[in-house]
């Protein structure tokens, strides 16, 4: 049988990286019973939209390249590179201003064949600044 008991986890509702360096998206999920993950996507849009769409794309754990936002391609990274151990987290390398905004994902799993996208309706909000001077002060 497939149970939809599907759920995502971000652990975090936002997030503060300093330009130049890498952030991680703390994010694991629990698949429905009976179903397989088959691959995880990330999304990155604008703060302001309540859901990002295809060309929002950043990463995908498959061999897929189609529709990865250029500026993303070679800087994001699975922490867990094994899907099925439920582990979601990515690390994004080389932050700069521009990747500031929401970031969303979707896990695609698998049952009897039957292909179910789960969209995390939860935003997560990257802010980034450069910060340079500060850092180590209290
Ligand atoms: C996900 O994997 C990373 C890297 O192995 C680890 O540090 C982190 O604790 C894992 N998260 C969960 C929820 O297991």
């Amino acid at each position: 049988t497939c149970d939809y008991g599907f759920c995502i986890t971000l652990s975090e509702r936002e997030i503060t990286a300093e330009a130049g360096l890498c952030a991680v998206i703390p994010c694991s999920f629990t698949p429905g019973y009976g179903f397989t993950v088959s691959s995880v996507v990330w999304f990155k849009c604008e703060s302001s939209k309540p859901r990002c769409v295809e060309s929002d794309i950043i990463f995908r754990s498959n061999k897929n390249r189609r529709n990865i936002q250029s500026g993303f391609e070679g800087r994001v990274s699975l922490l867990e590179p094994v899907v099925s151990l439920n582990n979601c987290s990515i690390i994004v390398n080389d932050i700069t201003e521009s990747d500031s905004g929401s970031y969303q994902l979707r896990v695609n799993v698998e049952c009897d064949n039957r292909l179910k996208y789960n969209f995390n309706q939860q935003k997560l909000d990257i802010s980034s600044g450069d910060t340079g001077g500060e850092s180590g002060q209290n």
